[in-house]
């Protein structure tokens, strides 16, 4: 994993380097590691809105940037600009869910195992643009091998999703890919996560209140997906005051890592896989600071740059359909106007 250089950033306070030789005074003593990740590294908006990317931008405001490419080719544009940003917030496609008819989307391998690969490619080349002391959260839910040729039953969630043959319909490898088996790729997809350097912190659980049913006889519907928390060090900007839960005696704990959100239902400004603001909130505002920035990779309709900017947060979305980020600068432009 890439170690980003800290000399693009302003605002940033990691204390007064030693002189050789110099005594310093109490306090000028540099930061431990621990308070230093306490200390907001925001960066500068001539970075942020540098002609560079705004000529490759789709759209970019004084607050936004949204990019219209392939994740990788994006985040490397993002990277050669020396941008860093606080929080990654996202949502990759799932696996064999969805076809959102473009090419070079992810989420329709042939084996789950090269879409894992896929994703901990992807978010490797994330950790150049994330701060030292920042933090990347990803939202992934399960799926089962079918084996059973194409989908034939009418329900509900099904038709939703149709799209011929998915990858799990087909015949399998017989081993891990049978018929009835919980691939569990989000645990997976952490493992190689954690293979790869990052630092998982929480694999915290949506829970959903009121699930579509599937049409299963011999096992538990499902009604969760995951959030997971990961970091690049071991220290790392976390602020449980807007996020946490107050005591009797006023004091605030951390949230807990289970979140009950009803999910967001059906054709949302045109796009199917929504997930809602209050699935950001507590990854936004916890390890966000001040005028910080929030990118999400797979912005889809934009639900992480809106709640980044009702917040007065920056934010980068990025998504490789066009009529998606359409509706993104749709819905910031109505919230410019002070629409809501
Ligand atoms: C699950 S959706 C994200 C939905 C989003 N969280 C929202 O609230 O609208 C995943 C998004 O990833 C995008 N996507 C798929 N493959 C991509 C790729 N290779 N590069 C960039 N975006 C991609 C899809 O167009 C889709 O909008």
């Amino acid at each position: 994993m890439g170690k980003p250089s800290l000399k693009v950033v302003a605002g940033q306070d990691i204390g007064p380097q030693r002189k050789a030789g110099k005594k310093l005074s109490p306090e000028k003593k540099p930061l431990t590691k621990a308070n230093a990740a306490l200390h907001p590294i925001v960066v500068a908006d001539d970075i942020f809105q540098s002609p560079e990317l705004k000529r490759k931008a789709y759209y970019a405001d004084a607050h936004s940037i949204i990019l219209n490419m392939d994740v990788s080719e994006a985040l490397k544009t993002l990277a050669d600009t020396g941008i860093l940003v606080n929080c990654i917030v996202t949502s990759p496609p799932f696996y064999g869910q969805r076809d959102y008819g473009v090419n070079g989307q992810i989420g329709l391998e042939e084996h789950p195992s090269q879409f894992i690969d896929k994703l901990v490619s992807i978010f490797g080349a994330c950790a150049p643009v994330l701060a030292p002391n920042g933090s990347l959260w990803v939202n992934i839910g399960d799926t089962y091998w079918s084996g059973k040729g194409e989908h034939k039953s009418g329900e509900a969630k099904q038709n939703a999703r149709r799209f011929g043959i998915r990858p799990q319909d087909k015949k399998g490898d017989g081993k891990w890919c049978i018929p009835k088996q919980l691939l569990l790729i989000p645990h997976r997809f952490a493992i190689g996560m954690q293979d790869k350097g990052w630092i998982v912190r929480n694999d915290n659980i949506w829970l959903k209140p009121n699930p579509i049913p599937d049409q299963v006889r011999d096992r538990c519907s499902m009604s969760h997906e995951y959030v997971f928390h990961f970091v690049k060090e071991r220290w790392y900007y976390f602020d449980k005051e807007h996020v946490g839960r107050e005591t009797e005696s006023g004091s605030i704990l951390p949230p807990l890592d289970t979140w009950e959100v009803p999910p967001v239902r059906g054709l949302h400004h045109g796009h199917k896989a929504r997930f809602s603001e209050e699935l950001v909130r507590i990854p936004v505002l916890s390890t966000t600071p001040k005028n910080g920035v929030v990118l999400d990779p797979f912005a889809g309709s934009g639900t992480s740059l809106l709640f980044a900017r009702r917040n007065g947060f920056r934010s980068i979305g990025i998504d490789i359909k066009r009529d998606f980020c359409k509706m993104m600068v749709a819905g910031l432009e109505k919230l410019n106007k002070g629409g809501n």
